[in-house]
C-alpha cells in the first residue's frame, strides 16, 4: 500500500512537521477495556486533523508483556490484541492519510522482550550456540562466574546483566526483560530492514527509532572507563547501519523518514547521524532539557541550528513525551530543567505559574524553525499526574529504583476527552472498565470538550498556534535586539516571535500586526511568562 500524496510541495513533509505523538495504551478506548486502542485512536483521528498537526507518531503498537509500556516487543509485525490487529493498524494508516495525516511507526531495534521467540530459543540452547549469538550472553567474572561481566549500569537502573539457569549472563541496557540483540550479527541486521519495509510496505511514511545511540556495542564489552570511545553510547560503527537503513526507505516514493531517538549531548556527534545519508531527522532532547531561562534556551536554540546547519537537516523541537515530567507541571517547579536523575517524589509545584509557562512555551517552540513534536494532552495542559496508588505503578523505571523515582506512569495516564468524571470520555464503550491508570478527580475543565471554544484554553491556543504556523511562519530565524530575559526573534520578514521569561513586564517595540498572545497583556505591555506572535504584511 503506497503512503498516500500529500499535497505537492518542494519541501518534504518532515522539514517542517508538527508531530502529534500518540501512546496509544492512554489515547482513546474503542472496546471499553480500559485500555485505549487502535479503535478508538481511529474514531479521534478528527480531533488531531482539527489540531493541525501532519503527522502522527504511534509509540509501540506491538504484541507485547509490557514490561517497559510497549518497548519490549515479542512480534515486530502484528499488533497486540489488547490494542487490535494488523488489518486496523493498515485501515488506521490510510484513514490517517485521508486526513492528511503521516503515520510514524516505532521500531525498537536494541532490545526484544525475554518473550521473542529469538530470545526464548536462545535460553533453550547451550552456552556458545548460534542462537545465543543474537545475544550477548558472556561468562560472569570472580569464582564461579558469580559476578557480572562488566561494570555497566543499566539505563534503568541496577544491573544490566541477568544469570541464566545455565549461569552465563546476558546483557540489557533496560529491563531485564528486555534483552539487547548483537548487532554485530547479520540475521539482527537483515531482521530490521526487513521490518522497516513491513511497515513502509503498508503505508508507514516513517519510523521513529528507539535508543538509536545504543545499538553498536564494543565486542570485548570492556568495562566503563573514563577514557576512550563508550563501549556502547555513539560507537562510530552504528552509522553504516543507519546509511544502510536510508537506502531502505529512499527505495520508497515517496521516501520514507528516518527519526533517530538519539540522546547525543556533544552537538557535533549528534549532527553526523545527520549526515545525508543517514537519518532524516533526531529529537533535540538538549532543548527539552533546559531550564525555563532565556540564556540557556537561546543558546539551546543557537547550538541546535549551528549543529544542523552544515548537514543540512532541519532541527527538531520537542518540549515533553512519554519519558519525561508533563511541561506544566515541570515549568512549575523551582528546577525547571528536566534530568531523569532528579526526579523525586513530593516536588513542590506552582501549576498555574507552570501552565502560563507552558503557554508561553508552545509559542516559543511552535515558531522556531524546523519541525516539532507534541506529546498527547499538552496541547490540554494536563499536569503530570503525581498521587497515583502505587500499587498501580507500572513503571520498570520506578521498581528498578526501589520505589524512589517516581517513574513515568504520571505522564501516560489516560486522555480525558469529555464529561465530568473519569473516564471523561476515554472509554465510549458502555460499561467500560476502569482506566488502566486512574485519573484525577478534576480534570473536569481540561477534557477536549471543555476547552473547545473557550478562547483563553491551551487547546485553542494549540489549534491557532497550528494553524498560523502553517500559513504565517516561514523563513531563517534571525534574532532581535531584546531586554534581559527575553527571546525575541523575526522567521523571514514577515513574522516575531516575543517571549518574556524575565520577572517584569516589558514594552513591545516591535512594528507588526498581533496575530497570537500565550495571555493578556497588561498596559500594552507583555508580562513575565508570557508569549506573542506579530505578522507584518
Ligand atoms: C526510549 C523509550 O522512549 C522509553 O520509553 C523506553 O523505556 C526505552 N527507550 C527503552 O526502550
Amino acid at each position: 500500500m503506497p503512503e498516500p500524496e500529500s499535497v505537492p510541495s518542494a519541501v518534504p513533509w518532515w522539514r517542517d512537521a508538527a508531530v502529534y505523538q500518540v501512546y496509544p495504551r492512554s489515547f482513546a478506548d474503542g472496546d471499553g477495556d480500559g485500555v485505549g486502542d487502535l479503535a478508538g485512536i481511529r474514531a479521534r483521528l478528527p480531533h488531531l486533523a482539527r489540531l493541525g498537526v501532519d503527522a502522527v507518531w504511534f509509540n509501540p503498537w506491538y504484541p507485547s508483556p509490557q514490561k517497559d509500556g510497549g518497548y519490549d516487543i515479542t512480534d515486530y509485525r502484528a499488533v497486540d490484541p489488547v490494542l487490535g490487529t494488523l488489518d486496523e493498524a493498515e485501515k488506521l494508516i490510510a484513514e490517517a492519510a485521508g486526513l492528511g495525516l503521516h503515520t510514524i511507526v516505532d521500531i525498537v531495534p536494541n532490545h526484544v522482550s525475554d518473550r521473542h521467540p529469538w530470545f526464548r530459543a536462545a535460553l533453550a540452547a547451550p552456552p556458545g550456540s548460534p542462537e545465543r549469538e543474537r545475544f550477548h550472553f558472556r561468562d560472569g567474572r570472580g569464582e564461579h562466574g558469580r559476578l557480572p561481566p562488566n561494570n555497566w549500569r543499566s539505563e534503568f537502573g541496577g544491573l544490566p546483566w541477568t544469570r541464566t539457569a545455565d549461569g552465563q549472563w546476558y546483557l540489557h541496557l533496560f529491563a531485564a526483560e528486555q534483552p539487547d540483540l548483537n548487532w554485530d550479527h547479520p540475521e539482527v541486521r537483515a531482521e530490521h530492514e526487513a521490518v522497516l519495509r513491513f511497515w513502509f510496505d503498508r503505508g508507514a511514511a516513517g519510523v521513529r527509532i528507539d535508543s538509536a545511540g545504543l545499538l553498536v556495542k564494543d565486542p570485548d564489552l570492556p568495562d566503563l572507563t573514563p577514557e576512550g570511545p563508550h563501549p556502547y553510547v555513539d560507537r562510530d560503527d552504528l552509522h553504516p547501519v543507519y546509511r544502510s537503513w536510508r537506502a531502505v526507505a529512499d527505495s520508497y516514493h515517496p521516501p520514507r523518514a528516518l527519526i533517530g531517538e538519539v540522546w547525543v549531548p556533544d552537538a557535533e556527534r549528534f549532527a553526523r547521524y545527520l549526515r545525508p545519508d543517514e537519518l532524516h531527522t533526531a529529537f533535540n532532547f538538549d532543548f527539552l532539557a533546559r531550564p525555563w531561562d532565556a540564556t540557556a534556551l537561546r543558546a539551546s536554540i543557537d547550538s541546535t541550528l549551528a549543529a544542523h546547519e552544515p548537514v543540512e537537516a532541519p532541527a527538531t523541537w520537542v518540549l515533553a513525551n512519554h519519558d519525561v515530567t508533563r511541561t506544566a507541571t515541570r515549568y512549575g517547579r523551582a528546577d525547571t530543567r528536566f534530568d531523569f536523575a532528579a526526579k523525586a517524589f513530593g516536588t513542590p509545584t506552582d501549576l498555574a505559574l507552570g501552565r502560563r509557562r507552558a503557554r508561553a512555551a508552545a509559542l516559543l517552540t511552535l515558531a522556531l524553525p524546523g519541525s516539532v513534536y507534541l506529546y498527547q494532552g499538552e496541547e490540554l495542559g494536563l499536569p503530570e499526574v503525581e498521587d497515583l496508588p502505587p500499587d498501580r505503578l507500572r513503571d520498570p523505571m520506578h521498581h528498578r529504583s526501589g520505589g524512589t523515582d517516581p517513574g513515568r506512569d504520571g505522564c501516560r495516564v489516560p486522555l480525558p476527552w469529555s464529561g465530568d468524571r473519569p473516564p471523561y470520555g476515554f472509554s465510549t464503550a458502555p460499561g467500560a472498565a476502569e482506566p488502566w491508570l486512574p485519573q484525577p478527580a478534576d480534570w473536569t475543565a481540561l477534557t477536549v470538550e471543555a476547552q473547545t471554544g473557550d478562547p483563553d484554553s491551551m487547546l485553542e491556543l494549540y489549534r491557532t498556534a497550528l494553524r498560523l504556523r502553517r500559513t504565517a511562519i516561514t523563513g531563517g530565524l534571525r534574532w532581535r535586539p531584546a531586554p534581559e530575559g527575553v527571546l525575541a526573534f523575526d522567521r523571514g520578514i514577515g513574522f516575531t516571535c516575543l517571549v518574556n521569561l524575565s520577572p517584569q513586564p516589558v514594552p513591545i517595540d516591535t512594528p507588526g500586526e498581533l496575530l497570537l498572545r500565550s495571555g493578556p497583556l497588561t498596559d500594552g505591555r507583555l508580562p513575565s511568562d508570557t508569549a506573542l506572535w506579530l505578522g507584518r504584511a
